[in-house]
């Protein structure tokens, strides 16, 4: 299947690319909604599906024309089907449907958290050649939804290792970026203002549950936080106050709080990727590779970190370039080229599904 149109309608991106041969990406076209969803402070589902379904067709067009060819062009059709929102996904499912339905082209169902481990693997540019992986490798998946750690044996063969049991690590960005009134969306904003702190001034808990656990937790990193940002609540109940809001902190404070946040769960999540590959390595199973995926893999302390890592390990690491670590189509298409592969197709039944598939062996 040389040419594959993905579709990514998961939550408040509107996505479509054109790929050729699972790894070249020819388009990639994302209509954000960040405009609908900031006075929110957070994706309203509601929103967000209506408008996937204002924009998925301009968005599809815009996608093949920028790969320079027609609808008639492509081979396959593939769209993200879980996990997600499920008024957001069957927008892009049904679109993808009525493509492959009319013309005439087999159809392919994404995992979008399998499709965040794909990402490193597709090129923009012409003129480099697609990475390879050497499997087995450890994979970290950090989004909005999902912060997840897999032993990865191919594209669509992982095994969870350990997840979060509360907020998704991009979820506790966008969370601490309210408290410190960073601006929408939290993560890249928080990014940003966190490279203004000083790193020495304030230190906040690394979660790391039990010694030999895999799992995160970041809800206590959060209070911890909040209890930083506005100080120790007076009174109970209903009548509790905070000491101070956010205003009230100078942004030289504010920067250094949002660069302990981010210290704090950078360091969180390398630990666990070192505990990982050393359990790993102790049951015989070494990863050869480090795969990191999601939103957060733009994160620039996270980037700079998990490189240091793996060559501490002497691991090849396998990150996203910075255009592709949000939620993108091009993606969804890759992976589609992998099922494609195996034989794996899928027909006009197929489900949306609100859950990862890779979770189902937890
Ligand atoms: O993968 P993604 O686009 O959507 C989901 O699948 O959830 O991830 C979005 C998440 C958001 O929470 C966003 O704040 C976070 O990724 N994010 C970042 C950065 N860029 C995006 N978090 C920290 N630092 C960044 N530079
Ligand atoms: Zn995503």
């Amino acid at each position: 299947m040389p040419l594959i149109l993905g579709l990514e309608t998961s939550c408040d991106e509107t996505a479509a690319s054109v790929v050729k041969d699972g790894r070249r990406v020819l388009s990639n076209v994302v209509s954000t909604q960040h405009d609908l969803h900031e006075r929110y402070g957070g994706v309203v589902p509601e929103i967000a599906s209506r408008a996937h379904l204002e924009r998925l067709l301009p968005v599809v067009r815009a996608a093949v024309d920028d790969a320079g060819m027609q609808v008639q062009d492509l081979d396959a059709i593939a769209v993200g089907n879980r996990p997600g929102l499920v008024g957001s996904l069957i927008v892009g499912a049904s679109a993808a449907k009525t493509l492959a339905w009319s013309l005439g082209r087999p159809l392919i169902g994404v995992d979008h958290v399998l499709a965040h481990l794909f990402a490193p693997r597709l090129v923009e540019d012409a003129s480099e050649s697609p990475p390879d992986v050497i499997y087995p490798a450890l994979g970290l998946v950090v989004s909005g939804g999902h912060t997840s750690l897999y032993q990865v044996q191919s594209a669509n063969d992982v095994a969870l290792l350990g997840k979060t049991i509360d907020d998704a690590v991009g979820e506790a960005y966008d969370k601490a970026a309210v408290m410190l009134k960073a601006g929408y969306p939290g993560g890249p904003k928080l990014d940003r203002l966190a490279q203004q702190g000083d790193p020495a001034s304030q230190n906040l808990p690394r979660p790391l549950l039990g010694p030999g656990s895999l799992n995160f937790s970041f809800s206590g990193l959060k209070t911890a936080l909040l209890y930083a940002v506005r100080g120790t609540p007076v009174g109970r109940g209903a009548s509790s106050r905070f000491e101070r809001d956010a205003d009230d902190l100078s942004e030289q404070q504010r920067a250094d709080l949002a660069v302990a946040f981010q210290q704090a769960v950078v360091d969180t999540l390398v630990t666990k990727l070192k505990r990982a590959y050393q359990q790993l390595g102790g049951s015989g199973a070494a990863p050869q590779s480090l795969i990191v995926g999601g939103g957060v893999s733009a994160n620039s302390l996270l980037r700079a970190r998990v490189h240091k890592l793996a060559e501490q390990l002497g691991l090849v690491l396998h990150i996203p370039a910075m255009g592709l670590c949000v939620d993108n189509a091009a993606m969804i298409a890759g992976l589609a080229h992998e099922r494609v592969a195996a034989g794996q197709f899928d027909d006009l039944s197929l489900p949306v599904v609100a859950t990862t598939s890779a979770h189902s062996n937890a």
